[in-house]
């Protein structure tokens, strides 16, 4: 691991003098924003920014506003000292880690709302959620003017809702969906999994092999309505205690399919809860 962490910069301000100067030097920028806690996905997302720029920014914010009053915002892992040292390590440029003062200051009134897209799924199971990640993205792409900005597969609808928002608003930028990093039993990987204890990790990969067996019935030609069912079965066999959802929508638009077979492209996604930890997974069928 490099020992020189990036540089940090707090404000809207500085963000954009330090961006500002390497757009006026012909250099492009690549964004990814986080909320920290990172990992192996979160530095396969800074690599895909680094090989489409020359200059990686990333931002670390824990954004109150999507998360519900009873989620763990508070409970968040947090700790900036380890996500510098391992941004150095990808050849991060800049971090960007403002305050939630600094985000949303007094008078903050706006919020970016995405229908369609961001409705069902996470959107039925939080609500509020994505007006919350909108609006914070759309704010933190405008602050810093990338010219590509990378989310990760892993939260699908969100990549969604941020393709949806960023063309419907004009803002000139391309995101880029980055693939699922995956542990060597199937988890994706997420900065929640800190949650798990011991005994639970081997039911949360229940999640992947689910959706994997999902995936292998609906390609043999089973109905969506029966993958969709089984899945849930499955994981309330494991020991998840609530199901969210397992649903196979349209990979593009999350259009509703089934009840019978399907034609791709297609994606299988997953959402239920073990202990106290949410977890989220999908796959393209
Ligand atoms: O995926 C995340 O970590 C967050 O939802 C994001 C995109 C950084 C917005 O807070």
């Amino acid at each position: 691991m490099s020992s020189t962490s990036p540089p940090i910069v707090r404000t809207v301000a500085e963000l954009r003098a330090r961006v500002g100067a390497w757009r006026a030097a012909g250099e492009r920028v690549g964004f990814t924003p986080t909320m920290g806690a990172l990992h192996e996905g979160h530095l396969s997302l800074v690599r895909l920014a680094k090989a489409k720029a020359a200059r990686a920014v990333v931002s670390i914010f824990v954004n109150p506003t999507q998360f519900a009053p009873h989620e763990d915002f508070a409970a968040y892992p947090r700790n900036e000292a380890r996500d510098a040292e391992l941004l150095a390590s990808v050849g991060c440029d800049l971090i960007y880690a403002p305050t939630a003062a600094e985000m949303y200051p007094p008078g903050f009134a706006t919020t970016v709302t995405v229908a369609g897209v961001s409705e069902p799924l996470d959107g039925a199971a939080r609500p509020g959620h994505f007006a919350g990640v909108a609006t914070v993205v759309t704010k933190l792409i405008l602050q810093c003017g990338p010219d590509v900005a990378v989310f990760g597969e892993k939260d699908y609808q969100q990549l969604l809702v941020i393709r949806r928002l960023v063309a419907d608003l004009d803002i000139p930028v391309e995101i880029l969906g980055a693939p699922i990093a995956r542990a060597s039993d199937g988890v994706a990987l997420s900065s929640r999994n800190a949650y798990l204890t011991e005994a639970e990790r081997p039911i949360a990969a229940e999640l992947h092999g689910a959706l994997a067996a999902a995936v292998e019935a609906l390609r043999a030609g089973r109905p969506v309505a029966e993958a969709e069912v089984r899945a849930a079965a499955r994981l309330s066999a494991a020991g998840f205690a609530r199901v969210d959802y397992v649903e196979v929508r349209g990979a593009g638009d999350l259009a509703r399919l089934g009840p019978g077979p399907i034609r791709p492209p297609a994606r299988v996604l997953g959402a239920a809860v073990l202990g106290k930890t949410r977890l989220i997974d999908n796959l393209a069928v």
